[in-house]
């Protein structure tokens, strides 16, 4: 067995791994998804739990990764997904394991998959109005996810974070209220520029709330200071909120892009390699896996799919093309 890195021809090396466990959800956020939800995958077409936990094993063994993200689509609405938590922490005991998930069904389960190995959650949350909840997920749940963030913050899935997304005319300006109400709670709020990742391409550099926009909403009530700790690979910006500690951090992935200092790695719930969220190109691991390839051939596909990965999303370039798949058969 031989140990390499995912290494890019600009010195990038990727060590988070994404993975995605399904392209379903239960959720229709306006951002994401179509009312009527997506094509979703054909079953057989998904990796089985024994193949997700191959290549997770892979990744950490011979690869160099030391971060695993679980996402969806939803990924609670997996099966399998305790017990994909217990393997992957078994294959790697000093691998930070972490769940990306709109919280629904997370007070029956974050006990579980606190005690199978997973060290943090982050929620998906824009809004703690419930008219305002159902106007972009199209459900009815703010109750539901609100007591999935409590039950991960009593789990000790934490520092409990929550990604929030602000869309003009919906939550725009409820950027400081959902601010309040994360740092009463004690979890860490982070809003996230709107990237054009939706299936029904309803995204537009002139409508989306930007970054400085989010921020000058914020300021408006608190008092922030830029975070004096290194940003590295990590895409938010961090700022103090009245003098701390608490922080508030903002992904400008659009307008700020941390392309340059980006460790990440996907692996979609049907087996396939993307360098990056916006990459137009993907490696098949899957079709590998079910030819029976051995773990050092997978690991050389994987490695020469990471040198591939393009310099930067290009979003503001007159070329951009919305990748093929949505965000919700990428995972975030
Ligand atoms: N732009 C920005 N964030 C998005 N998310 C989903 N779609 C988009 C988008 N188009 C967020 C979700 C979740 C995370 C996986 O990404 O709200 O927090
Ligand atoms: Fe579901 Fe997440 Fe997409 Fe919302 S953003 S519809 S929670 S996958």
């Amino acid at each position: 067995m031989t140990t390499r890195l995912l290494e890019d021809r600009y010195g990038r090396v990727a060590s988070d791994l994404r993975v995605s466990l399904t392209d379903r959800c239960n959720l229709r956020c306006s951002y994401c998804m179509p009312p009527e939800g997506l094509d979703w995958l054909p079953d057989d077409s998904v990796l089985t739990d024994d193949e997700v936990v191959r290549l997770i094993g892979i990744g950490v063994r011979q690869l160099g990764i030391r971060e695993v993200r679980f996402t969806g689509g939803e990924p609670l609405v997996r099966r399998g997904l305790v017990d994909i938590v217990r393997r992957t922490r078994e294959v790697g005991p000093e691998v930070e394991i972490s769940l990306t998930t709109n919280a629904l069904g997370l007070t029956r389960t974050a006990r579980g998959l606190a005690e199978a190995g997973l060290d943090r959650v982050n929620v998906s949350l824009d809004t703690v109005r419930a008219e305002t909840f159902a106007a972009i997920t199209r459900r009815d749940r703010l109750g539901d996810v609100v007591d999935g963030l409590a039950a991960a913050h009593e789990a000790g899935l934490g520092p409990v974070k929550v990604n929030a997304v602000l869309l003009r005319g919906l939550n725009h300006d409820q950027g400081p209220e959902l601010l309040r109400w994360c740092l009463a709670r004690g979890y860490q709020l982070r809003f996230i520029e709107q990237m054009p990742l939706d299936a029904q391409h309803g995204w537009s550099r002139e409508t989306m709330i930007t970054a400085d926009e989010i921020l000058a909403g914020l300021e408006r009530e608190f008092d922030l200071a830029p975070a004096t700790e290194p940003r590295g690979s990590a895409p938010a910006e961090l700022f103090l909120v009245d003098g701390g500690p608490a922080t508030v951090g903002v992904i400008g992935s659009v307008t700020r892009p941390f392309c340059g200092d980006c460790d990440r790695v996907r692996l979609t719930a049907d087996g396939q390699v993307r360098n990056c969220l916006f990459a137009r190109e993907e490696s098949d691991l899957r079709g590998a896996l079910r030819a029976g390839a051995s773990d050092d051939e997978i690991a050389e596909r994987w490695v020469v799919a990471m040198r591939g990965k393009a310099a930067g999303h290009g979003i503001d370039d007159p070329t951009f093309l919305q990748p093929d798949r949505p965000m919700s058969a990428i995972g975030g």
